[in-house]
């Protein structure tokens, strides 16, 4: 089947769609072929604002992905408004940036809450509705920084590697159950992420952007459209810059042979990230 043709007819559920990589995947399945979307999202003008952008089949609704119940409505009510569900995607995720230290444990909290429980949920209920029709895919959105170290990130790399860990060891489980499962872990997308992130200690959050992003990163619609043929050939791990796939192998082949680069980011970082507000303390 080609890909583009692999959404045709599903409904298909995405979190965090009223925003960057999830507003581009929908964008994209919608181009691709026609299909139920449901598209979740805390934000609910921008969610509907797509929505409507997108016309029916695509419809929005209110979800806070770190509310058991909340998840559950946004599923339940897409099973029982449209028969099935064939496709979830556990997109929602916030980001946080600055030196382990200076976290607090709400900082934690609110990251593993968003990044972690969110998809937990989203997964979990899904796969229970899967089970019972007897297919079915996954997707989870994760990160390279779920598969290599993220210095200066370590509770959203935390987060990542949990949503890696869950994913591709639930893969395997389902396998003989008809569910496809299938982790994304993108690299820099230029998306709103940096805007909203959680910048802790002395760290320079319009620098981190700038810094970021000041390296011609992806755009989401290209990315959501690799995203979309990982999927349609229901690839373990979808990565999604060209790059990570370097980083990825040399991690694999030796969690030293990046140390360097990761420990010249890390000095980086506060060289260039951190203003010097706290000197002296
Ligand atoms: N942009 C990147 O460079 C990048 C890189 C790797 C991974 N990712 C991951 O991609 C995913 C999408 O990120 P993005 O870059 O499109 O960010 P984004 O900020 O543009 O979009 C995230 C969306 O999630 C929604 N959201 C946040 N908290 C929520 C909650 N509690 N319940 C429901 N929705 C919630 C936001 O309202 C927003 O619309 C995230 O999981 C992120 O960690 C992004």
């Amino acid at each position: 089947m080609k890909p583009a043709r692999y959404f045709e007819g599903k409904t298909v559920l995405i979190t965090g769609a009223g925003s960057g990589i999830g507003k581009a995947l929908s964008e994209t399945i919608m181009t691709w072929s026609p299909a139920a979307l449901v598209l979740g999202d805390i934000d609910t003008a921008a969610v509907q604002a797509n929505a409507d952008a997108l016309g029916p089949p695509a419809r929005a609704t209110q979800v806070d992905v770190t509310s058991e119940d909340s998840v559950r409505r946004m599923i339940d009510g897409a099973v029982a408004d449209l028969g099935r569900l064939d496709v979830i995607i556990n997109n929602a995720g916030i980001a946080a940036g600055g030196e382990l230290q200076d976290y607090a444990f709400e900082d934690w909290r609110r990251i593993l809450d968003v990044n972690l429980w969110g998809v937990i949920y989203g997964t979990t209920l899904a796969y229970r509705h899967m089970l019972r029709q007897g297919y079915g895919h996954i997707v989870n959105v994760a990160s390279l920084g779920g598969l290599i170290p993220e210095p200066m990130a370590a509770a959203y790399s935390a987060s990542k590697h949990a949503v890696v860990g869950l994913t591709s060891s639930l893969r395997e489980e389902a396998h003989a159950r008809g569910i496809h499962v299938s982790v994304v872990c993108p690299g820099v997308i230029d998306t709103p992420i940096f805007d909203r992130a959680t910048y802790v200690g002395n760290v320079d959050g319009a620098a981190v952007k700038e810094g970021t992003l000041g390296h011609g990163p992806m755009r989401p619609g290209e990315a959501a459209h690799v995203i979309c043929n990982g999927i349609a050939r229901n690839d373990g791990v979808i990565l999604v810059n060209p790059s990570d796939r370097l980083f990825w192998g040399l991690y694999r082949a030796s969690p030293r042979a990046l140390s360097p680069l990761h420990r010249y980011l890390a000095k980086y970082f506060r060289e260039h990230f951190e203003t010097n507000a706290n000197e002296g303390d």
